[in-house]
Parts: C-alpha cells; structure tokens; sequence
C-alpha cells in the first residue's frame, strides 16, 4: 500500500463551524448507531453548494471514521471504480484503486458523489450488489470483495429545479438508500457561517445576507445562490474588496444583471456605490500602494 493511499483514507478534520437542524443531527446519531448493527446507505440529495460534501465529510470527522470520496459521475463502464489494465514494463498489469481497498477497511465512511450522473448507466451495476444486505461483488481480477464491518455508503446528487433527483436514479438502486433532503441554511445561521468562517463583520454579513435575499427572491434572474457562493463572497469581503466587487466576481452573470441586482439592493436599502471608471497602471507600484493604503 502506497503513502499516498493512506492519505486518501485517512480520518478528516472537523469543521468547527458547521451547521445542521437539531432533527437532522439525530438523525445521523440514528443511522451511525444502526451502522454498527447493519449495512447502511445514505443518499443526500439538495441543491448544487448547499453542504452535501461536507456533510459526509463531517460525519466521518465527528464519528471518527476514515473518509474516501469517488466520483461517479465521470464513470464510464462498471469496473472502473475498482482498478484498470495499465501497460507496464511491456506488460499489461491489472492494477487495483482505493476503491477495493476503502470498502474492505473497516467502518469506512464511502462517499459516491454525483450518483444519478454516470456517463453511462451501466456503471452503476457493480454497485447493486455491495449495496445490497449481502454487501459483496465479484471481480474476474480481484474475486469476492466483502464490504467489511461497520463501512457506510453515503450518495448525493444534485437536486434540480423542479425534481430532487432522485428521479434519476434507478429504482432498485434507490431502494437500497434511506433518504435524506438537505436544503440551505435558514437565513440567521447561514450569516453566522459567514462570520464564523470568513472573518467579516456582522454589518458586513448583513449587506451580503441583503444580497443573498434579494438573488434568492428574484428566481427569474437565473442566479442560484449557495452557501459556497456566500462564502466566496465573504472571503472577498474579509481581504478588502467592496460588496460590488465581490458580488461581481463572486456570482458568474452579465454585468446587466448584476447592475439591476445592485439596482435592486440599492432601492431595499439604501446601498450606494459606483464603478470607478479610472484606468490604472497595474505594476508593482499599484501593489505598493495598495499596501499602505
Ligand atoms: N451547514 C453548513 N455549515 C457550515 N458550512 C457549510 C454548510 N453547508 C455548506 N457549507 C460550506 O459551503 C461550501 C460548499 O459545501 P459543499 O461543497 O459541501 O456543498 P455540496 O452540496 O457538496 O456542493 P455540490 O453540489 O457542488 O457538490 C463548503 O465550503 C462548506 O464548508
Ligand atoms: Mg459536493
């Protein structure tokens, strides 16, 4: 086994700053202490940034349990999670993934992201089986894998506008999950996380939360707002750049709509602040004097 591997399943660290409903916390104090009385799996389904990853992520952290993430969603035929043919020395040599080796360390959290999204649907086979209560699979290259003791699946996928994904996952797959929908933080948590985790201030938090409300109201702008999303505009924020300029860089629109939105903001409260139309010249005197300014 290669460092590297080790790394890879490796406990995570906690994040000290994340949040979740009071129901759902229990919920995972239910489904950790039924995973070590039998198999479990976990589908989360929300909308694209609103904490799906970190959750699994956190999880692992808080129960102690080495974390090993897969994409799926680039899976092309049904092998291919667990190793591949490679040339070497002349010779072609089956050569095994992480993971094989994740689904037979024991209390292993498994994340497979982006379940619904295979690039091709038969991809997903080799799963049924090591889902299933039986929680084994046979490989012409490795012969019987056995899930070991106390392993949990977590899937997630991304929710789309009128569907919460699942839709889009085979029935009998779905069948072997209990399911669990995430959606954003409720509006004061969500302005703690802020604070907590870029370091701006409360009135600060509160101009981006305006924003934040205003986008998330407006449906028709076609701008859909994640806690990432927040985050990265706090971060900006937090090292010096104005709400304009974090929102500009922050949420991927025309500058059309981003002046309407800013239009809107200023008409809700009272926000004012203009485009400087100077040009500069951009060279090591600029940053110099961006630091002492
Ligand atoms: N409940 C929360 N408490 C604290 N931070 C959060 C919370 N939810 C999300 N975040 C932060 O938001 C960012 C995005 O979260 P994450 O990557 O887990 O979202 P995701 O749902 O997996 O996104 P994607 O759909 O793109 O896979 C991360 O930096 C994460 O730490
Ligand atoms: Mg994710």
């Amino acid at each position: 086994m290669s460092k590297n591997r080790r790394a890879n399943l490796s406990v995570p660290q906690e994040d000290p700053y994340f949040y979740i409903s009071k129901d759902l916390a229990d919920i995972f104090e239910h489904i950790h202490a039924l995973s070590k009385k039998k198999p479990v799996n976990v589908l989360i389904s929300g909308r694209q940034g609103c904490g799906k990853s970190s959750l699994v992520r956190q999880y692992a952290a808080i129960y102690q349990q080495p974390l090993s993430t897969f994409q799926v969603g680039i899976l092309s035929e049904p092998g291919q999670l667990f190793g591949e043919y490679a040339l070497e020395g002349g010779e072609t040599k089956y050569k095994q993934f992480l993971f094989p080796e994740a689904i037979q360390t024991p209390n292993s959290v498994i994340h497979l992201e982006e379940i619904n999204r295979p690039e091709h649907p038969k991809a997903l086979n080799m799963l049924f089986s090591l889902l299933s209560d039986s929680r084994e699979v046979w490989l012409e290259e490795l012969g019987q894998l056995n899930v070991a003791e106390g392993v949990v699946f977590f899937a997630t996928l991304n929710e789309g506008e009128d569907f919460i994904g699942t839709e889009l996952l085979d029935v009998a797959l779905r069948d072997r999950f209990y399911f669990l929908l995430m959606d954003y933080l409720p509006n004061v948590v969500e302005k703690e996380v802020l604070i907590k985790k870029t370091g701006i201030s409360a009135e600060q938090a509160d101009d981006v939360m305006a924003a934040l409300n205003f986008l998330r109201g407006h449906g028709d702008l076609g701008i859909d707002v994640s806690t990432r999303t927040a985050l990265m505009i706090g971060d900006m924020i937090a090292v010096g750049a104005s709400l304009r300029q974090a929102l500009s860089v922050s949420l991927q629109t025309s500058q059309e709509t981003l002046e309407s939105v800013l239009v809107g903001l200023h008409f809700n409260k009272g926000y004012t602040e203009n485009v400087s139309a100077e040009y500069v010249l951009f060279d090591n005197n600029f940053i110099q004097s961006t630091k002492r300014a």
